[in-house]
């Protein structure tokens, strides 16, 4: 099995209606396939984790890469894996909140503003990484 991950930015306008069309879809598409995995938003930028057989998740990213409804689509990640982070969720969802980006690095002390930002992610592999490994469940976590 395989994890990729990849950063994106979502095109202008996209709104809760269109981001719950695009999370339904692809519910339905991973679990044909058994793709799993993580899809975080915040400030116009998507951060997607799929994990699954190489074939399956290569094939499903390759779907998603030629989405009109993102761009700048750019791989941060492809490697082996041996267990699942996410083996209940064909896809998980969340906004990211200031209080999961000050974890990731403590806030400035002086202004108090987050020192990671979304765009920071997209071209900082590991941290991006990091973050979305943060929502991953623990054993025997019951998907809603
Ligand atoms: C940010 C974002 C994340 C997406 N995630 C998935 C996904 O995890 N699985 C999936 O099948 N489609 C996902 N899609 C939708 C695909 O891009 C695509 O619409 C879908 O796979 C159908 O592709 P097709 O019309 O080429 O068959 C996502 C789209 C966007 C914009």
């Amino acid at each position: 099995m395989i994890r990729l991950v990849y950063s994106s930015a979502a095109r202008a306008g996209m709104d809760e209606a269109e981001l719950k069309r695009i999370l339904d879809a692809a519910r339905t598409r991973n679990a044909r396939r058994d793709v799993t995995g993580m899809l975080l938003y915040r400030d116009g930028v998507f951060l997607q984790l799929l994990e699954g057989k190489e074939v399956d998740v290569r094939f499903v990213f390759s779907r998603i890469a030629q989405d009109p409804r993102h761009q700048r689509v750019v791989k941060l990640l492809e490697e082996t894996i041996s267990q699942r982070d996410f083996a209940s969720w064909s896809m998980g969802y969340q906004v990211v909140t200031h209080a999961q980006l000050d974890a990731l690095a403590p806030p400035d002390p002086v202004t108090r503003k987050p020192s990671v930002n979304m765009g920071m992610l997209e071209v900082d592999p590991p941290l991006a990484t990091k973050l979305l490994l943060s929502f991953a469940q623990p054993m025997g976590f019951a998907s809603a």
